[in-house]
């Protein structure tokens, strides 16, 4: 009897050590001594490109016709609103009728891009039914942008939804993949000729896991099966959308590409397997098997017990002129043996987190760059930013952000700018007006903007790259 608990036994712990050691080989933590790191004098080339970035929903206001609108006036089945705080974006930051003033904001910062989506709903209020109007207002834009040397990348699809679209199953089924690229083929047909950077879609694992896991965002679904058909409609979405402006008037004479989140998840504890096989499994999913998909057109969805499910499309490779990367943070992962709960996400006493409940991790970004790069195309960071109300950690945010996102460059990844995330303090999707991210703060009674004092670190590093070159 002894003797068979002691060979199960020692059965168990090498199982847990192969384990332990292949996960922390795979996914080593990656830790830098900022006591010992100068934050405030390294320099960018001069041909970086600096940004900032919005989106058309978050900003604009006056969007009642996508699904954002009806999911802001919606309720959790336990009666409390979609939305923190029962927020509905409204007006949001006024930016449709506020656009000039933010340009010279833009132009204080020191940026030379902006970033910005157009609101699909606006441009295609009902199916097949253009808006000129709406049109004209982007046009208007885009020329006062180039007039005041800021040059224009628009996002086509950031997260919302026409009413209509959304009614009829959205990228839950395939054959609504067409009106997504009408919709881009009618706005790059009137643009092409001022617009030069056109990124297709932003975030598809983001809106795939927080509207079909976590119910977060619209349509507020819990369904794994449903998920990963999503993705793989909106990854095909993509292609299909870059193949076809690609062979538009203009289409060679512009880049296009897709905007990826990397959010890595790592092990609460490296000696634990559970977590650190739960970790590993939500890389794959949330990030190595999107990247997998454009880079060699297969990958696959995989949670166990729950959906496997391959994503192919052959016409994947190639249907990139630059990648995007949105990096924000890392979440510690908590494995559970609980086939309805299997992972939490857990803080960790010693990590400085931001109002997002995100932790402060500068060598996440550094982390993320490298991956990326397996695409081998030039990378944009199209999104990073800090949501500080107290404005206490932007600054070493940015300081420390930049610095990881420089030593990458500086050791050979093709990373060619910057976009910081956000311009103005705006609606924070589910987390409504809550979040304050804006490098200017905006008073929302008055619409009046004042720049942070943390933003000045950023207006710093812009100033002293250029001012090795003048
Ligand atoms: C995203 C979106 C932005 C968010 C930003 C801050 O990354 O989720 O692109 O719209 O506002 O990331 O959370």
């Amino acid at each position: 009897m002894k003797k068979i608990s002691f060979i199960s036994l020692s059965i168990i712990f090498w199982v847990w050590l192969t384990i332990v050691i292949y996960f922390n080989y795979k996914n080593p933590e990656l830790k830098w001594n900022w006591s010992t790191i100068d934050t405030k004098s390294f320099v960018f080339p001069e041909n970086f490109i600096w940004g900032t970035a919005t989106s058309a929903h978050q900003v604009e206001g006056g969007n009642v016709n996508n699904n954002w609108y009806v999911f802001e006036n919606g309720f959790k089945s336990n009666n409390i609103p979609n939305i923190h705080n029962g927020d509905k974006s409204g007006l949001a930051s006024n930016h449709w009728n506020l656009y000039l003033e933010d340009i010279q904001l833009m132009k204080e910062l020191g940026v030379d891009h902006y970033r910005f989506s157009i609101e699909w709903s606006k441009i295609e209020p009902k199916k097949g039914f253009f808006d000129n109007s709406a049109m004209d207002h982007y046009k208007k834009k885009i020329d006062a942008l180039i007039k005041n040397d800021i040059i224009p990348v628009v996002t086509l699809h950031h997260f919302s939804n026409p009413i209509w679209f959304e009614e009829k199953g959205a990228f839950e089924k395939s054959e609504n993949i067409m009106d997504f690229v009408d919709f881009s083929e009618f706005v790059f047909k009137k643009f092409s000729d001022s617009v030069l950077f056109w990124c297709t879609i932003n975030e598809p694992m983001v809106y795939v896991s927080e509207g079909y896991f976590n119910a977060e965002f619209p349509p507020g679904k819990r369904d794994p099966v449903l998920a990963s058909k999503v993705l793989k409609n909106m990854l095909n979405a993509h292609v299909l959308v870059y193949r076809s402006l690609k062979s538009m008037p203009n289409g060679n004479n512009v880049k296009i590409g897709m905007v990826k989140n990397i959010f890595q998840f790592d092990p609460f504890n490296r000696l634990n397997a559970l977590d650190l096989y739960m970790s590993s499994l939500l890389n794959d999913i949330f990030t190595n098997e999107p990247i997998r998909f454009l880079k060699e057109g297969k990958s696959t969805f995989f949670m166990p017990g729950l959906v496997n499910d391959d994503i192919n499309n052959n016409e994947a490779p190639g249907s990139l002129d630059f990648i995007g990367l949105n990096y924000y943070s890392r979440f510690h992962v908590k494995g559970k043996m609980n086939p309805n709960e299997p992972f939490v996400f857990q803080i960790r006493k010693k990590d400085t987190q931001t109002d997002m409940n995100y932790p402060i991790y500068p060598e996440g970004i550094y982390k993320a760059l490298k991956t990326i790069s397996k695409l081998n195309v030039p990378i944009y960071i199209t999104e990073n930013g800090v949501a500080d109300s107290s404005d206490q950690i932007r600054s070493k945010f940015i300081d420390r952000y930049l610095y990881a996102t420089n030593k990458a460059l500086l050791e050979g990844v093709e990373v060619k700018g910057y976009f910081y995330w956000t311009l103005m303090d705006n609606f924070e999707w589910a987390k409504g007006y809550s979040m304050k991210f804006g490098l200017y703060e905006v008073d929302f009674t008055t619409q009046e903007r004042k720049l942070r004092t943390g933003s000045k670190s950023l207006i710093n590093i812009i100033k002293r790259s250029k001012a090795q070159i003048e």
